[in-house]
């Protein structure tokens, strides 16, 4: 791997919304003296409210927290309506590149017609307060669209990420209980179309597809599709036949906005239930505090909105701060992997937010083939870069700011998940001296520390797990329709029942106080910053009728953080050679297509059983050593079975 020239320091940025090391102190005093003081003062400058709240902090039913409860607002009215006025209507929202290089603007005034047109469609085809949504679409102006016009009419969104498989959305959409799915006819991404509306009506055809009674289809292609007449209707048509005024439904901060499901440790994912308020003044404050947002950026974040970060960074900071941003339908590496690079400079980005992942892979591909190095395009308008959803390694951060960030630009590791909402620990860029690999210091008013198995802080310089010691605004709600398993999997009493639990282990630097994650500490894997449970793969596998037993764990990898290894043992006998391959290609394919293509082993491994215990419980920490093909020294006295052990050492 290259980098440039080791580096002297990146400056910090001059003037930025918290401006040094004693704005941030001050900020972080003024929360612990007294919080509930402090997020209400910023909840009544960065949000506008129908009616104010009085309450800040409802703690009495603690874990399950209110914020700002009886204030009044509306999502949408504060990333819309607000900026209208004085011109502000004419200010670019969206500048949207589809995957062959098109482009479409459109302004604030324009985005806020096209939400108010939808929202009236949902409101004619019966949908209420509180009614769910389902989301299936690709990365468009559509998508936030379709997200805005949920909220202005207080119906909570599910976003369902693209690349899901019908069998996935069906399992969510009839968790949350949807009543309208938002698709589209196709998918377009690096010059393939995916049959996104083919999928939805799989899912739709299953059990409990029935409730959803209208099907709204964005057509991005134009290529055929399924119809169900009576249920299915073409969002051009809906849009066309309404108005572009739509008065916000009002409804009070603890409203929820949206449910996002994301991977536990269990087979079955969760909803993330987040609420109006909290959130939405998160959303908008990290914006300022961590991107500095101005008049004069473009903001460009790569994620999907089938993901939180474009829930927090693409549909909701940006708008409720009225910046500009670009947003992407297509792929890094197509038509060739300049692409990031080139649109940089054709949009003039100034802020840009990826994922190390996509960092690992350009490094790759500009080591090989030096015409996609970024050095040859024009990247001189970028002022920040920010990356997120999996530890960066040093040298990736080191490329990231030389090759792409001229050494000018500070890289802000962010640190959060889909349940904070927001960032959580990242640095400032007019605060914190950077260092590659670590995210740096919570957030003023974040409370993070680091305890051991009983929830006692660790001296710094020991690892352990990473805990939020106090509620704040953007915390996640509940788990949607079950609050049981909120309570246990984020406030465990083993730790004494208050602490909210990250699930990522970490440690602190003894002379900085620097935070650096050091990955999940659960049953969950981070594979190209998608966040998967063995648990969930595992019950994929085990439902194919040819395998007795699955059991799934991650191996670290250079490019994607985490790759996928399968250990499997079939009802029949052990395949080797040809046999072997065949079947676990079938068995990749079963799992593409029970949860989606990012869900495939990079590996399937065959054995007669399973190492196991003499309690029957299978022994993982053996099954990790295997899978980096390490060579076992650990102690197998334990293992009923240890001659199985060596069948699981290679892939098939
Ligand atoms: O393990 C941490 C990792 O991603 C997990 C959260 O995943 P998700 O809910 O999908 O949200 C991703 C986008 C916010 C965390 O538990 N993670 C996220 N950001 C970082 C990170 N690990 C290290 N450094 C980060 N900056």
């Amino acid at each position: 791997m290259s980098s440039g020239a080791p580096n002297a320091p990146i400056p910090l940025l001059a003037g930025a919304a918290i401006d040094g090391m004693n704005a941030y102190r001050a900020l972080v005093e003024e929360a612990q003296r007294d919080p509930e003081a402090y997020w209400a003062r910023l909840a009544r400058e960065h949000l506008d409210w129908q009616r104010p709240f009085t309450r800040t902090l409802d703690a009495t039913n603690a874990p399950f927290f209110k914020w700002f409860d009886d204030g009044l607002l509306n999502a949408s009215y504060n990333c819309l309506d607000r900026h209208l006025a004085n011109g502000g209507a004419a200010r670019t929202a969206l500048i949207f590149e589809a995957d062959g290089g098109e482009v479409t603007t459109l302004s604030y005034g324009e985005l806020h017609a096209r939400v108010c047109r939808v929202a009236n469609a949902l409101r004619e085809r019966g949908v209420r307060r509180g009614d769910r949504v389902m989301i299936y679409l690709p990365m468009s102006v559509e998508g936030v669209v379709a997200m805005q016009a949920c909220a202005r009419i207080g119906a909570p969104h599910s976003v369902v990420f693209g690349g899901f498989s019908a069998k996935s959305l069906h399992e969510r959409m009839v968790n949350v209980g949807a009543c309208v799915l938002i698709t589209a006819d196709e998918q377009v991404r690096g010059g393939r179309h995916l049959p996104l509306k083919t999928i939805a009506d799989e899912a739709l055809s299953m059990d409990g597809g029935e409730n959803v009674h209208t099907v709204i289809v964005y057509r991005r292609t134009g290529g055929a599709v399924p119809w169900q007449a009576g249920r299915d209707v073409w969002l051009h048509e809906i849009e066309a036949a309404q108005s572009a005024a739509c008065e916000p439904e009002w409804v009070d901060a603890e409203h929820p906005l949206f449910i996002l499901y994301t991977s536990g440790s269990t087979g079955t994912p969760k909803g993330v239930q987040h609420s109006t308020g909290g959130y939405l003044l998160w959303a908008a404050l990290t914006m300022k505090w961590t991107f500095d947002i101005r008049a004069s950026d473009v903001f460009w974040c790569t994620a999907d909105i089938g993901w939180i970060t474009g829930h927090s960074y693409i549909c909701y900071g940006p708008t409720a701060v009225g910046a500009t941003q670009v947003i992407f339908e297509g792929v890094p590496t197509w038509p060739d992997a300049g692409r990031f690079w080139q649109m940089i400079g054709r949009h003039k980005v100034s802020i840009f937010y990826t994922a190390p992942t996509a960092i690992r892979s350009l490094i790759k591909a500009a080591d090989s083939h030096p015409e996609v190095h970024p050095s040859r395009y024009d990247l001189g308008t970028l002022r920040l870069l920010g990356t997120v959803g999996e530890p960066i390694n040093p040298d990736a951060w080191r490329w990231f700011a030389a090759e792409v960030g001229g050494g000018r630009c500070p890289v802000l590791d962010t640190f959060w998940q889909t349940e904070t909402g927001g960032h959580m620990i990242a640095p400032l860029p007019g605060v914190t001296p950077l260092v590659p690999g670590s995210c740096t210091l919570p957030l003023p008013g974040i409370e993070a520390a680091i305890v051991d198995e009983s929830g006692r802080d660790v001296p710094n310089g020991n690892g352990g797990l990473l805990v939020i010691k106090r509620p704040w605004p953007s915390m996640l709600r509940t788990v949607w329709g079950n609050p049981a398993r909120y309570r246990a999997g984020y406030f465990p009493e083993e730790l004494g029942g208050t602490l909210y639990l990250a699930g990522d282990g970490a440690i602190r630097d003894p002379h900085t106080g620097y935070f650096t994650i050091t990955g999940r500490v659960d049953d969950v894997l981070n594979v190209s910053g998608h966040r998967m449970g063995t648990a969930e793969i595992e019950s994929a596998l085990a439902a194919h009728p040819e395998v007795a037993e699955a059991a799934v764990v991650g191996r670290p990898d250079a490019t994607t953080g985490e790759a996928i290894v399968a250990f499997v043992v079939l009802k029949g006998q052990r395949p080797v050679d040809a046999e072997a391959q065949r079947v676990a290609d079938a068995l990749r394919a079963w799992v593409g297509h029970e949860i989606g293509p990012i869900a495939k082993p990079r590996e399937i491994r065959f054995g007669d059983a399973m190492p196991k215990t003499r309690s029957g419980k299978i022994v993982r920490r053996l099954l990790r050593s295997v899978a980096k093909g390490e060579a076992i020294e650990q102690d197998t006295s334990t293992v009923e079975n240890p001659a199985v052990i060596s069948q699981f050492s290679k892939a098939a």
